[in-house]
């Protein structure tokens, strides 16, 4: 087998993935690599609509203790507090240096950069470019990976496992879809920056091919899956493709109707209202429609409405073009005259690959950053737009440490046995026949149904019961799965199989987590529990595979500056 070496690879080309490579390759003559499913610009990071947040002015009233205290609070204290003091210091660094790369920022009237409301921040702290903002960061980015010539990428080319050896990254095997060729990637330093894998349910915000394959891998190669059940819901996915509607339109002054045409958000977050935390918001819109004050939508998708029309086509054209021009082209709903059908939406997982503050594993060189990571920034809820901010902060921490390691490190470890790679080829390409009786997508479907009917804004034991048998028969039937494709390139009828076998073990890890976690807090809403439970639960999920499922082990949320109190908006 084909083998190609590099320093430090960097799997997944999002805004953590570039941000890491950028520093990684920066200065230190390191070979790096970006190895990516998709071709770079179509990342999900694209789609990041609303801002990052940073605080940009704190002669005029924010503050880092006013950040921290707010991501606090909104992660229902479940965030580590070490590291959200870390971030709110770094993530203005990198909002200046995004200017300092020509990202074209939204500004005020007096030059500065512009800065909008977000869901349970304090302060006006989202920075944002229109309401393309993680467009824009990726161009940015995109252009300044242009400068370094010791970054190779592979586009469109798919890892399907992490090889470890005495407990020490040594590489990646590697599908080339466009090429059919599989191979091994040999490097010092890996650093996991692959997203999370919300397509496990149908009604979502993410991208087609967001399926956590980073996660489940690292699952796989042994690495604890941190606080996975935390799932966020986003209040205004668009009815029904579920196309975010950026948490911006309400930032900007939008209303939350119900079908009596009432500002809902009154009764469950006075002082909020619509810009309280997102758990909050959710759940006060499933509420809602469930108290048969919704609007009935098509497959049970009933929904409450955004409406802008207040706002005035100005402020609509310049702060929300994209908004504006995604209700029109997708609902043949102009938000000048009519308000838009939403709904919560899976949105993201404030869980991760467990990594210390410093984004690194227990599996020495490997490092995770962004959404595939969890370095309990976001706790049990994240606020929005820190998402972004944490990408750029933590690609840059784990860019810095994972070529630091891989500097010092003399000699790439050893591949392994040829008869290792081929075993792992035959389990990629060989394990589904063509004449299988199971289909890929209907299983893939099947999963989406139960996670949203089970496994949604609240949760109760038995549904969550329910769902993990159900999950379990989905993982039976898996082996069963027919291939039609025998081929190697573009093969996306097998990928689509590899794909599905990584959310099923992804929402294992979900359900059996949130099945154990008798409370409520953050995004894990238990009707069953509805109380936060501090005195027992105020810790950190771990998950380790074993063949027979998620074995959950736990460790303590570190608490430095803010005992937990009762949250209220
Ligand atoms: O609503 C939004 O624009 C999403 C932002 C985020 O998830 O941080």
């Amino acid at each position: 087998m084909t083998s190609q070496k590099h320093d430090v690879i960097v799997l997944g080309s999002g805004l953590a993935g570039l941000r890491a490579a950028i520093e990684a390759a920066h200065n230190s003559g390191l070979d790096v690599a970006i190895v990516s499913k998709v071709q770079l610009m179509r990342s999900h990071s694209v789609c990041a609509e609303g801002g990052t947040a940073a605080v940009m002015q704190p002669d005029e009233g924010d503050s880092f203790e006013l950040h921290a205290w707010d991501t606090i609070r909104g992660g229902d204290f479940l965030c580590d507090q070490d590291v959200v003091k870390r971030f709110v210091a770094e993530a203005p660094k990198e909002i200046l240096l995004l200017e300092h790369w020509g990202i074209p920022w939204s500004r005020r009237p007096d030059g500065r950069i512009a800065q909008r409301p977000f869901g349970g921040h304090s302060y006006d702290r989202a920075v944002f470019a229109a309401d393309r903002t993680g467009f824009a960061e990726m161009q940015t980015l995109y252009d300044t990976l242009q400068k370094y010539p010791n970054v190779s990428r592979y586009d469109e080319c798919y890892i399907s496992s992490i090889l470890i050896k005495d407990n020490t990254f040594c590489g990646v095997t590697a599908w080339d879809l466009t090429s059919g060729q599989f191979f091994f990637i040999q490097g010092k330093a890996l650093i996991i920056a692959t997203g999370g894998a919300c397509r496990m349910f149908g009604f979502t915000t993410y991208s087609l091919t967001a399926t956590g394959d980073g996660l489940a891998m690292a699952y796989r190669a042994g690495l604890p899956i941190k606080d996975l059940e935390f799932v966020q819901f986003h209040p205004t996915g668009l009815v029904p493709s579920g196309i975010l509607i950026t948490e911006a339109a309400r930032g900007e002054g939008g209303y939350l109707l119900n079908n009596k045409g009432e500002r809902f958000m009154e009764k469950y977050a006075p002082s909020k209202m619509e810009v309280a935390p997102r758990d909050i918001v959710s759940r006060s819109e499933i509420t809602e429609i469930e108290e048969g004050r919704g609007f009935p939508g098509p497959d049970g998708l009933d929904y409450v409405q955004i409406d802008l029309r207040h706002l005035g086509a100005a402020k609509i054209n310049e702060r929300l073009p994209m908004i504006r021009e995604v209700a029109i082209k997708f609902n043949f709903i102009d938000p000048i005259y009519e308000p838009i059908p939403v709904r919560p939406a899976a949105h993201y997982f404030m869980g991760g690959v467990h990594t210390d503050i410093d984004g690194a594993t227990s599996i020495k060189g490997i490092w995770a950053a962004g959404e595939a990571a969890c370095v309990s920034l976001h706790g049990a809820n994240r606020l929005g737009a820190n998402s972004t901010a944490e990408c750029l902060v933590w690609g840059k921490i784990t860019g810095d440490n994972a070529a630091k390691y891989a500097s010092k490190k003399e000699t790439i470890p050893p591949p392994p046995k040829e008869a290792t790679l081929k075993e792992e080829e035959a389990r990629v390409f060989n394990r589904f026949s063509p004449n299988g009786k199971e289909s890929a997508y209907v299983l893939r479907r099947e999963l989406q149904r139960i996670m949203d009917s089970q496994v949604g804004v609240f949760l109760t034991g038995t549904g969550l019961k329910i769902a993990l048998d159900r999950i379990g028969e989905l993982k039976q039937r898996l082996p069963d799965v027919k291939v039609k494709d025998c081929g190697r390139i573009y093969n996306t009828d097998l990928l689509s199989v590899l794909e599905v076998d990584n959310l099923l073990d992804l929402a294992e890890i979900i359900v059996t987590g949130a099945l154990s976690r008798t409370e409520s807090r953050g995004g894990h809403s238990r009707r069953d529990f509805p109380n936060r439970d501090d005195v027992n639960w105020l810790k950190h999920t771990l998950a380790y595979y074993t063949p027979k499922g998620p074995r959950l082990d736990y460790i303590p949320a570190t608490i430095t500056m803010w005992q937990p109190v009762e949250r209220k908006y």
